[in-house]
């Protein structure tokens, strides 16, 4: 039987509309939490995202305002931009995207975003409270991962979780979020010995390496749930005919759009694992739209945390 296809745009959907309501509630009271995304540059897939979260903004009712600063940005620019951010108490959220153009110093850049104000959980503020289970903030894609995982019914408590990936973005925070939610957890990396057989030990497999269709079905115990946090872009016809042999379900779509558009966007998990995971998110359409509505989550619990408590 093939995997039940977890839909992240319609978890994603419905989050949206639980973050709108709480917008509308707040609003009664005379509240209305902002987003500021700084956007540096012209980088163009974070053109592309940054218009995605700009737009999600006006969906649910967030402020929202977006910096642009030239791709010749200092340092010392970005943190004075950063430092008015903080000050500003109509802002609760504040998203620097990455990458920083190479002559920034990013990670000085993050460190200055007031982590009450920190809607990526990047600071390493937020990373303590994550790992010592205090409420903060919590990075956007693994808090989706976990959202995904719970909204569809699949048991985390007790379960063997292998994360592929030990990004401080994604690998390590969903590591974390598994582990308080009582997983037994493993997280691989390009060192792992014998990748296949540790892969094969999880009920929860999260693929977080930037790497098209590396998770074969042979990576897969029979029944697992897999979850694709990889977006990658696919250009070559080989690396295509690799993934989209002919003559499987769903292929015609792809290959039309692939020869129409000259590229397709892959996970990290390969098309066939379908055929031995229990459930499976696609890309696209799996693990991408949970980000953007848990950053619209973010920036209200954001609000909510920095206005109404202690
Ligand atoms: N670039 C790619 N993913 C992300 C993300 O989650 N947050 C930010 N700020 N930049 C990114």
């Amino acid at each position: 039987m093939p995997a039940r296809i977890l839909d992240g745009t319609k978890i994603a959907h419905d989050i949206r509309s639980e973050v709108a309501a709480e917008v509308k509630a707040m609003a009664a009271a005379g509240v209305r939490p902002g987003l500021a995304v700084v956007l540096v540059g012209h980088n163009p897939a974070s053109e592309i995202y940054v218009r995605g979260k700009v737009k999600a903004c006006e969906e649910v009712g967030l402020y929202s305002e977006q910096h642009t600063p030239p791709e010749t940005a200092t340092t010392a620019e970005l943190l004075t931009l950063v430092e008015d951010l903080n000050r500003r108490d109509e802002i609760d959220g504040i998203l620097v995207q990455l990458p920083l153009p190479p002559q920034v110093d990013s990670k000085r850049v993050l460190m200055a975003v007031d982590p009450a104000k920190d809607v990526d959980g990047f600071h390493p503020v937020n990373v303590g409270f994550l790992s010592t289970q205090r409420p903060g903030l919590v990075p956007c894609t693994p808090a989706g991962v976990i959202e995904i995982l719970k909204r569809s019914g699949i048991p985390i408590a007790g379960q063997e979780a292998v994360v592929v990936g030990r990004s401080d973005i994604v690998g390590k925070p969903a590591a974390m979020l598994l582990i308080n939610a009582n997983a037994t957890v493993t997280v691989c990396h390009s060192k792992t010995h014998d990748l296949p057989g540790v892969c094969r030990r999880a009920d929860i497999l999260v693929a977080a390496i930037g790497r098209a269709g590396m998770i074969t079905r042979d990576f897969v115990k029979p029944g697992a749930t897999v979850i694709d946090v990889g977006m990658n872009k696919v250009t070559e016809p080989a690396e295509f005919q690799r993934l989209f042999a002919r003559g499987l379900a769903d292929n015609a779509k792809r290959e039309e759009t692939f020869h129409a558009k000259g590229w397709t966007l892959v996970g990290d998990v390969h098309p066939q694992v379908a055929e031995v995971a229990g459930a499976l998110t696609p890309v696209p359409g799996g693990v991408g739209p949970l980000t953007i509505a848990m950053l619209m989550y973010n920036t209200v619990k954001a609000a909510k945390l920095r206005r109404f408590s202690g």
